[in-house]
């Protein structure tokens, strides 16, 4: 099966410091990958890499068999790839509309985009909390509604920069709820993370980062 990402040879420096030396690595389409590192190994700066947030030298790059030119990140792929924030940008408006915005600049229709929306909002579980404004939600708050708000575009990659650091332990059991989900739907997720139980769910590729290289490590072994 032709993989969802194939990427070969990432560089980046930061003045003299080179923080990434990728060789290369390839998802799989409907796999799930975790991609952990010590603090400052360049997690974040990887994902913001691939989601077209942060510039550097890639060789080469295939998404679903075509190449693509990371440093000019074209437009469709953008729609494929989903990068969410640990501590997510949510903008003044109501959480609905939060959730709906890449479905407006998509120019989807209100009715349609109004169903997508609810769908999210029930996924999600953000019901009670759709008229608290966007700024007083709590950090775990605001991470489910950046769920939702990823989720309603249905991205073939979802790049989660840890999602449930910071989260007192309810909150985090209602994300990691949400992440098996979307590790279980199919979707390819990659997350960044330092939390034993995602790095140890069922299935989870685990791809370590030192040094500036990533290699991957121990296959999964729980069957789903
Ligand atoms: N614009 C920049 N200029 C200089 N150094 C930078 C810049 N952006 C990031 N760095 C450095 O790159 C390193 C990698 O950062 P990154 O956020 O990718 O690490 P991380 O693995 O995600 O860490 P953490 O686990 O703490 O989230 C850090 O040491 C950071 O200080
Ligand atoms: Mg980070």
């Amino acid at each position: 099966m032709t993989p969802l990402l194939v990427i070969e040879g990432v560089r980046k420096s930061f003045a003299a410091r080179r923080l990434l030396d990728v060789a290369g690595i390839e998802l799989a389409a409907g796999e799930s990958y975790v991609l952990t590192g010590e603090n400052g190994s360049g997690k974040s700066t990887f994902l913001r890499v691939l989601a077209g947030l942060e510039r550097a030298d890639v060789d080469a790059c295939r998404f679903d068999g075509r190449p693509v030119e990371l440093q000019k990140y074209p437009a469709w792929l953008r729609q494929e790839v989903i990068y969410v924030h640990q501590h997510p940008y949510l903008f003044r408006g109501s959480i609905a509309d939060n959730i709906a915005f890449g479905l407006k600049v998509r120019d989807m229709g209100r009715a349609e985009r109004c169903k997508l929306v609810r769908e999210a909002i029930v996924w999600a579980g953000v019901e009670d909390l759709l008229d608290v404004p966007p700024h007083r939600l709590s950090g775990g708050e605001k991470q489910l509604v950046a769920l939702a708000r990823a989720r309603v575009l249905h991205p073939r990659l979802f790049l989660l920069d840890e999602p449930t650091a910071n989260l007192d332990a309810q909150a985090r059991l209602q994300v990691m709820g949400l992440i098996r989900n979307l590790c279980d739907a199919n979707s390819t997720v990659m997350l960044a993370c330092h939390d034993r139980e995602i790095i140890e769910l069922p299935h989870m590729h685990r791809l370590h980062i030192e040094n500036g290289a990533i290699t991957a490590c121990a296959a999964p072994t729980a069957s789903r």
